[in-house]
This record gives structure tokens, sequence and C-alpha cells, in this order.
């Protein structure tokens, strides 16, 4: 007989608008095809912190098991994670922070590592003299202040680098190109962009080609493995590097099951990051074919096992129907 899933996992992203968040919740369903137990139940909170808070009460009321959660921004959404952790309600916490204690196990990146590891890059490239701007993600979000915090505390060990400027790009385009529009004089003095997303990345780039600003070189953070995405922009020669920024999507849904199944989860866990530049983006894009077909090749299998477990089934009712009359 089939049963159902057991187990609600409330699911609630601060967007799922980007490559970055769009792998995260592939590397989740191919991770929950393992826990059939278990159903996803995902809100999107399109970058409105509000919202988000609204659609965490919208997964408490559909009673959801436990809850994922990626914070918009850490301050507004902690209330309302700590009160569902209060409610015996376990709570992973994802990517971004809540300025809370009451959550039940992080997971993320190395956010402080992939400043520092981005500044020390650029002392490198620039021979430990020039101009840096600095693009960050939205203020309230916590990656942009571990990311900035890393990046300016490697930065102490260079005294000829300079940040002229920290500009906000919120983690999206079009923000990124007011930033930019606002800055140009800025710009034409930069050497160096470092953007605290690919995202961000991009959008100066293309922003500086259109004003003919051809010297200056991109940095980001994601390295996702989409095209137009990070992997890619390195490959094309657009980006100089990018950070690996791991989405923890597996992770998250398999701690998600270890809660449910009553066993204990560390509380903290970080996951590393590798810089990616034009040394090592040939690698990393044969490791991604060759991983997405391995994929490709699990998904094919597991639909002609769906399938057959679909053709049982339906022989047994047959069965019972022979049986029965
Ligand atoms: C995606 C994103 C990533 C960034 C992360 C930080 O929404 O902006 O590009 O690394 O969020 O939380």
């Amino acid at each position: 007989q089939e049963t159902g899933p057991r187990y609600r996992i409330g699911f609630s992203q601060c967007t799922g608008n980007d490559d970055w968040r769009r792998n995260m919740l592939v590397e989740m369903k191919r991770e929950l095809f393992y826990h059939p137990e278990m159903q996803l139940l995902y809100k999107d909170a399109q970058e409105d912190s509000k919202r988000q808070v609204q659609q965490i009460r919208e997964l408490m009321a559909e009673k959801m098991d436990i809850l994922l959660v990626s914070p918009n921004e850490a301050a507004p959404l902690a209330p309302v994670i700590a009160e569902v952790y209060r409610k015996g309600i376990p709570v992973i916490i994802l990517d971004r922070k809540a300025d809370t204690d009451s959550f039940t196990a992080y997971i993320g990146g190395d956010n402080y590592n992939i400043g520092k590891l981005a500044a020390e890059y650029i002392a490198g490239q620039l021979g430990g003299k020039g101009r840096i701007v600095e693009v960050t993600g939205l203020r309230g979000s916590s990656p942009t202040v571990e990311r900035h915090q890393g990046f300016h505390d490697a930065l102490v060990q260079h005294p000829g680098l300079q940040v002229m400027a920290s500009l906000e790009g919120g983690w999206v385009a079009p923000k990124t190109r007011e930033a930019a529009a606002r800055n140009e004089a800025v710009l034409r003095q930069a050497d160096v962009i470092f953007a605290q997303n690919d995202v961000m990345a991009y959008s100066m780039y293309r922003y500086c080609q259109e004003k003919g600003l051809h010297r200056i070189k991109f940095i980001g953070v994601d390295a996702s493995p989409y095209p137009d995405a990070g992997i890619d922009l390195v490959y094309r020669g657009i980006l100089s590097a990018s950070l690996l920024y791991p989405s923890g999507g597996k992770e998250a849904i398999s701690m998600a099951a270890d809660i449910l199944a009553g066993k204990k989860v560390p509380r903290n866990t970080l996951l590393q990051t590798v810089l990616i530049d034009s040394s090592n983006v040939q690698l990393m894009r044969l490791q991604i074919n060759k991983i997405q077909a391995q994929h490709q090749e699990i998904e094919n299998q597991q639909s002609l096992l769906q399938e057959q477990r679909r053709l049982y089934q339906d022989q047994q009712h047959l069965l019972r129907i022979v049986v029965t009359t």
C-alpha cells in the first residue's frame, strides 16, 4: 500500500529569482527524491522581508514539521524565526543568517573567508598596488557584512591597495546599475571591481563596457554552473575570478531528514569555498559537466523506477479486483 509523505518541510526562500538559488532548489529536489517521506512546501519572498515574515506565518498555518529559511535580511526575520523555534518546530537557517539564537542549525558558505580570499587574489593580481571599488549585497543581509569584513581585514596587510568606494548593489543587477551610474567618476579610476556576487559583477562589467572602461578587472562570488553565470563568465574571460559559494541545498534536506528522524545534528555547518580563475576554470567545467551527466543518468533511472512502481501498483490493484469479485 502506497503511503504519502509524512513530513512537511517548509522552505522560506528570500528570492527564487537568480541562478544561485535556482541551483539550491535543484539540489534540494535531487536530495528529496531519496526521502519520499518528506514533502516540500516552498515559498519565494521575492526579496521582500515583510512578505517573507508573512510566508513563514503561512507555513506555520500549513503545519510544517520543520522550517528551512534563508532570511532576506537578518533583523526583520529574527522575531518570526524565534517564534517558530519556540513553538517546538526545528529551524535550519541557510546561507543568510538572522539576528537570533533561536534555531536548530545553520548551514552556509564561509563568507568571511570568501572576502579574505578575494582581497588576497586582488593583491596578487595588482602586485599589491591599485584602486578597488567594492560592490556589496543588501546591507541588512549577513553575507554582505561577513564578506565585507573578510575583505577589509585582509586588505590591512596591503597598504598599497585602496578601496575607493563601497557601493550597495543589493545582490541584483538593476540596483547595481543605478549605483554604477551614480558613481561613474569613481569607476573611471578603478583597477578592480570586487562585487559580492557574480550577478552584480556582470552588471558592473556591462556598464563599464558601455562606457568604454575596458581596463577594469571584475571579481565576483557564487560560481554558479549555468550559462551567463559565474563559471561561464570566468571561462569567457568576462570575470577574472569568482569565489565558489556552495548552496547547501543537498545538506539542508539531508539534515532535515536527520532531525525528523530524531538524530543529533551539528549547530554550525560551514561549507568551504575555492577561487576559480583562468588557471582552474577548465577543470571546474569538466567536473560540472560530468556531475550533471551523472545526475541526468540518476534522474532517468529514477523515472524508470517510478514507472515500474506505478505498473506494479496497477497490477496489485487489478489483482485485488480479481480476487474480490
Ligand atoms: C542569491 C545571492 C547570491 C549570494 C547570496 C547571498 O540570491 O544573492 O548571489 O551569494 O544570495 O546570500
